[in-house]
């Protein structure tokens, strides 16, 4: 007997043709309903899910930013990691909406509001305060508003750590927005290229929704005085 909970699903036998272009369309349909994480969504391919595991591991950050955390999904994951690393690290997700299934973690600090207001921003800055960061952006996804996430919260991102810039996938699959985060990210590593690189080692599994998305730390800026 083959037991198939899943059976709306196509089979492997069956795809072994399917291009990456295809199986990613399949995805980004699917991984919304059936991903999840102590019954929260988690808005990610479990590759991207599996890297940002060991970004976390490898660089220790002691506080991880993310912006645009929907249910909450990711930052409990990311709290249970830290709790099996036994890590002193606490993590600040953003969200414009407040999920009524927004996860309850001492490790977590949950702010609500637009991640670019003052008060947001501000909020970041004293939880964040003299600890290692890692940022993940994972908010609407738009040029404009990647753009000026990069400018507003790379401060907070420490040497060796890593901002992951999210979805810079639609880039490649002619999806919206139109301009998407790539543009902002090729931008912002230009302007910034001193102290940000474009870690491609990260996409190792090929299958990725975060091509080029995945900036590390190298150096901390120079301060000028005027
Ligand atoms: C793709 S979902 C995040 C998924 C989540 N990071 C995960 O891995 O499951 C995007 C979220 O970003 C939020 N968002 C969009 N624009 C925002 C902004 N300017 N500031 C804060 N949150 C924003 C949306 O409300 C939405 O919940």
């Amino acid at each position: 007997m083959i037991l198939d909970r899943y059976d709306m699903f196509p089979h492997i036998e069956n795809c072994m043709t399917m291009t990456i272009r295809e199986w990613m369309y399949f995805h980004n349909v699917m991984h919304r309903h059936y991903t999840r994480w102590m019954d929260r969504k988690v808005l990610k391919p479990p590759f991207d899910w599996v890297v940002l595991g060991d970004i976390i591991q490898d660089t220790k950050p002691e506080v991880i930013i993310e912006i645009g955390s929907y249910e909450g999904g990711c930052a409990l994951w990311m709290a249970n990691l830290l709790d099996a690393m036994d890590s002193r690290a606490q993590v600040i997700g953003i969200d414009v909406i407040d999920t009524p299934t927004k996860v309850q973690h001492p490790r977590i600090t949950s702010l609500i509001g637009d991640c670019l207001a003052p008060e947001i921003l501000e909020r970041v800055e004293h939880l964040s305060a003299g600890r290692k960061g890692m940022v993940i952006e994972d908010s609407d996804h738009k040029y404009v508003t990647t753009r000026r996430i990069l400018e507003k919260y790379h401060k907070f991102v420490a040497k060796d750590c890593y901002f992951v810039v999210e979805d810079t996938i639609v880039e490649f699959m002619n999806v919206p927005p139109f301009p998407g985060p790539l543009r902002a990210v090729k931008e912002f590593v230009k302007a910034h290229e001193d102290s940000f690189v474009i870690d491609r080692s990260r996409e190792k599994y090929i299958l990725t929704y975060n091509p080029m998305g995945y900036l590390l730390k190298i150096k901390e800026p120079e301060v000028t005085h005027e």
